[in-house]
């Protein structure tokens, strides 16, 4: 069963997408008076005008339980799959991710949810295939986190039980490491002929092979634009020697505003207002995740390191911060890096995402990375 080609496939130079609202404060570890709402009334309005921009999806968190602080952030959250099945139902042309945690789901019910919630938006779902990396969270359902790659072992079986029964046919045994079923069949299959895109963003080794191997894209992470040149286009050659497309996107953090000054004044603010309770509790979880890893990604995230506004404005990701020429170019850098899509967070995606929309695509039309909305 082939991925569908929705306009994230087959769109624009450089697809955007909007990260994270559906979590009280979005990316930001910040206590602002500002800071997202996520009542359900936040996201429908978000939804809907993310649809009339023309841009190509939402893609939630899938969050447990919050970072703690002064401001909790994400202490509440809507389960991504629930709202991803109302955000499709608020919505014709916007494709929206869930986020299903592999130890935490069954891929029998998870399959079986997708489905219906696909069937909600005709074949408008996606799906996030995360593995887990947060021991508290995953303390609080009674159940550990395995040895680091053996989760993408288990996420292996997980999508492949998945997509079997998205396939239809007869009912099938499977005998794996992690998962035993007999006579497993479910109905119905995904929209139309076509199974949902799939996104894993582990930036790990292991986690990258998965990507590989088998999303339809992958998530990474940026230290800079140019550094990611060459190992964005080593994991598209690696997906094409397997036959396998593969697009590459990154979630961005954005502060836009009339000019240069403002923006940086505004990001000092937020920075001055940073929860550093909620920050420490951050870092002291990716630090024990990243405990026995030597790759340079695990390093980085034993570190709990890197520039204090992009631990602040999006948890670490990279961010476009200015004038909406900067902004523009900051997109444009990272196209020309190679990555097919962003996915973009505010401090108040409401209040912010419209001045995007009226300075920012149309500079992006003017450099040919993007046509205008649909009418
Ligand atoms: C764009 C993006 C979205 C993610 N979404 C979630 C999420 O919703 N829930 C979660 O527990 N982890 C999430 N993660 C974490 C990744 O799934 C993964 O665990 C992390 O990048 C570490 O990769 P590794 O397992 O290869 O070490 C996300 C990461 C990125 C970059």
């Amino acid at each position: 069963m082939s991925p569908r080609h929705t306009g994230i496939v087959n769109g624009h130079a450089l697809k955007l997408g909007v990260f994270g609202a559906n979590c009280s404060s979005g990316r930001t570890y910040a206590a602002l008076p500002e800071s997202w709402q996520a009542s359900w009334d936040n996201n429908v309005k978000l939804a809907t005008l993310a649809e009339a921009l023309g841009l190509e999806c939402l893609v939630p968190i899938a969050r447990w339980k919050g970072y703690g602080g002064d401001s909790n952030p994400n202490g509440c959250s809507f389960e991504s799959l629930a709202w991803a099945a109302g955000m499709l139902a608020a919505t014709q042309r916007l494709a929206v991710f869930c986020t299903m945690h592999v130890p935490l789901h069954h891929p029998l019910v998870a399959a079986k949810q997708m489905a219906t919630v696909d069937h909600i938006g005709a074949g408008r779902l996606g799906v996030n295939i995360v593995c887990g990396w947060n021991e508290d969270e995953f303390r609080m359902f009674g159940v550990s986190t395995r040895e680091h790659d053996a989760r993408y072992a288990q996420g292996e079986e997980w999508w492949e039980i998945v997509r079997r029964l998205w396939a239809g046919g007869e009912p099938f045994d499977f005998e794996g490491m992690y998962y035993q079923l007999s006579r497993a069949e479910g109905s119905p299959t995904p929209y139309g002929d076509s199974r949902p895109l799939m996104m894993n963003a582990g930036s790990s080794p292991a986690g990258r092979q998965f990507a590989m191997r088998y999303s339809d894209m992958h998530f990474d992470g940026v230290h800079t634009p140019e550094a990611s040149i060459e190992r964005i286009a080593e994991t598209k050659r690696w997906a094409r020697e397997q036959g396998r497309d593969i697009q590459v996107w990154t979630p961005v953090g954005v502060v836009c505003r009339p000019s240069q000054r403002e923006a940086e004044d505004y990001v000092r603010y937020v920075v001055d207002h940073a929860d550093w309770g909620a920050l420490g509790y951050l870092a002291e979880s990716h630090a024990r995740d990243a405990q026995g890893r030597t790759d340079a990604e695990g390093v980085f995230r034993r570190a709990g390191s890197g520039p204090i506004e992009r631990r602040v404005l999006a948890r670490g990701a990279y961010c476009a911060i200015g004038d909406p020429d900067r902004v523009a170019q900051e997109f444009a850098r990272l196209q020309a890096a190679g990555f097919d899509g962003l996915a973009l967070n505010f401090v108040d995606y409401l209040a912010e995402l419209p001045y995007v929309a009226q300075e920012v695509l149309p500079r992006l039309t003017k450099l040919g990375l993007r046509t205008s909305p649909l009418p």
